[in-house]
């Protein structure tokens, strides 16, 4: 898997544990630790049994079989110039380590986060549906997380006429630095039946997508309903945010937090779980006290 390339979430985590487990094990040992972050800061590439014994002080037979155990995971390379061996980090190997553990955190992060709005929603069944738009997919990983965790319903916007690689930096990027509505799928957007609105737009040009914008007009019985907003960006989130919640506001829904997540967040395979932890936080469910929909129910959290 290439180093930049986000986890495939779909990757079966039965497959993936009897291998962690090897390297966990392989990792294990305070000495073969001590082994790895002496291969991780050398720079020379010339580590070899004998250097890394006298660097550890132990006996090089040891050396040698620590060494063993990590070649046989995978760990580490070895590379034989005349009579010496040298032993190097196997950078991809780690990689998929990295890639590997990041799946298992999310599965337990999409279990703890069930518990936690379990807890934050005080056993109340809350309606709350992600309404986004998403142009390479990052928007949509994010909102499909938010529903493996929540399970609430998703809303996926689509512009009429869609933008082709050429029209997203020219129409695209002039009609959202003009804050224009695109014409959508669906024409209506009837949010009656949510307690909570999640609300989501990638940042194009430091403005929420035309199509998001779109959305905001689409919406019907929206009016006292309470909203979370995010955005997804690269580097620079813009006045994206705070334009889209006055657009809301404006249409009398009430934007209880805005949350921007970057590129360096929305890779992560629970970017979606990330999100929701920071909409716990903000507790928008603290207004839904009384009158809401569903709430009479006594069952768990979201959906
Ligand atoms: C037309 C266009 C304009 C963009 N403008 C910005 C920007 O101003 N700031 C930024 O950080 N990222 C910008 N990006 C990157 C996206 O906001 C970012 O990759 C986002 O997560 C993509 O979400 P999506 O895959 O759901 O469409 C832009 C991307 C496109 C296609």
């Amino acid at each position: 898997m290439d180093h930049d390339e986000t986890p495939d979430p779909n990757l079966d985590l039965s497959e993936i544990v009897p291998d962690m487990a090897g390297t966990f094990k392989a990792l294990g040992d305070l000495t073969r630790l001590r082994i790895i972050h002496l291969l991780s800061t050398d720079t020379s590439g010339t580590l070899g049994v004998s250097e890394l014994a006298a660097r550890l002080n132990i006996t090089q037979p040891a050396v040698s079989q620590h060494l063993k155990t990590l070649k046989t995971e995978g760990l580490v390379h070895s590379r034989r110039e005349g009579f010496y061996t040298y032993y190097t980090i196997d950078r991809e190997r780690m990689v998929v380590f990295r890639d590997h553990f990041e799946l298992m955190y999310a599965s337990i992060m999409e279990k703890c986060n069930r518990e936690l709005i379990r807890q934050s929603t005080r056993d109340r069944k809350i309606r709350a549906c992600v309404i986004f738009y998403s142009y390479t997919g990052i928007t949509r990983g994010v909102a499909e997380g938010v529903r493996r965790a929540s399970g609430c319903d998703l809303i996926e916007v689509r512009t009429k006429k869609p933008y082709t690689p050429i029209s997203i930096f020219t129409t695209g990027i002039l009609r959202s630095r003009r804050m224009a509505s695109d014409p959508i799928d669906p024409d209506e957007i009837d949010v009656s039946v949510y307690d909570l609105l999640i609300i989501g737009t990638p940042v194009w040009a430091g403005r929420a997508s035309p199509a998001i914008n779109g959305a905001v007009k689409a919406l019907r019985g929206c009016e006292g309903k309470n909203a979370v907003v995010f955005t997804t960006y690269s580097t620079s989130p813009g006045d994206a945010l705070p334009n889209l919640a006055k657009a809301l506001t404006d249409r009398g829904v009430k934007v209880v937090t805005e949350i921007s997540l970057a590129g360096e967040v929305t890779k992560r395979p629970d970017a979606g779980g990330e999100l929701l932890r920071r909409i716990v936080e903000a507790d928008p469910f603290s207004g839904l006290e009384t009158g809401t929909t569903g709430q009479e129910q006594k069952t768990d959290g979201i959906s």
